[in-house]
């Protein structure tokens, strides 16, 4: 099984759907807005990016998923599908409004560069929102005994190229890259039994296919952090 199926990407995108509204509301939508879905993979936000008239840029470096993103977004003309890499935009600077990253920082494997470039297509003022995981804090129960000190799936996102760390570390790196107003806090979300059972069903099958035997615990909980930062406004002396 792939990492990334629709319906892995669709039960993620739900769950966050109430923190996005919460982002929208502190953009500040200029004229000619222009968003960026930063690996938008199968384009399940993208579209979500061209209210208030915005035109949408669904971002991805893995022509698969991008594919998907174009089929589905077919009759929509303010979404534009673009594969590139996140390290090195193919874009003019200062363009962009609004920059999204939904599970997309994780695994860029050089993060210093990726928000460099963020911060170089970004407007003055403008803001960029992430939702990005912290498996420090990744709760299972019953534990396996067999991994008493912390969970499988955490070297396997190690294994696959992810940082599983990246949700407390990412608002300190939005400062040291001088990114203003940086705010930041956990998810909170209800519950939803069906739900949790297929994403544990989901990381059991990405496990088994690697040969790690994980007894599927019957409650899992990672810690998934949101994260605003704005770019600085020029200041005019
Ligand atoms: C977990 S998926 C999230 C996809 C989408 N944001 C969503 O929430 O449905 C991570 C995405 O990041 C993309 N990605 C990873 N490294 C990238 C890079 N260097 N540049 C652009 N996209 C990248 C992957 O191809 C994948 O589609």
């Amino acid at each position: 099984m792939e990492l990334y199926t629709t319906h892995f990407l669709c039960n993620q995108a739900h769950r966050t759907a109430p923190t996005r509204q919460f982002f929208y509301t502190q953009t500040n939508w200029k004229t000619a807005p222009i968003s960026l879905d930063l690996g938008c993979g199968t384009g399940v936000i993208t579209s979500e990016l061209t209210f208030s008239h915005a035109q949408a840029i669904g971002l991805d470096i893995n022509p698969d998923l991008l594919t998907q993103a174009v089929m589905d977004n077919r009759p929509n003309n303010s979404v534009h599908l673009v594969l590139a890499d996140a390290t090195s935009l193919p874009f003019r600077s200062s363009i962009v409004s609004f920059v999204l990253s939904h599970f997309t920082l994780m695994w860029i494997h050089n993060r210093e560069t990726a928000l460099a470039e963020l911060k170089r297509i970004l407007r003055p003022g403008s803001l960029l929102a992430a939702i990005e995981p912290d498996y420090t804090g990744r709760i299972e129960i019953p534990k396996n005994a067999e991994y008493t000190s912390h969970s499988p799936i955490i070297d396997y996102l190690i294994f696959r190229g992810a940082d599983p760390f990246i949700g407390g570390k990412l608002p300190f790196e939005l400062q040291n890259f001088d990114f203003t107003e940086v705010q930041f806090g956990t998810l909170s979300w209800e519950y939803h039994p069906e739900a949790a059972q297929t994403e544990i069903q989901d990381e059991a099958t990405l496990l088994q296919a690697k040969g790690i035997h994980w007894k599927q615990p019957v409650f899992t909980y990672t810690p998934i952090f949101w994260v605003i930062a704005f770019k600085r406004e020029i200041r005019s002396e």
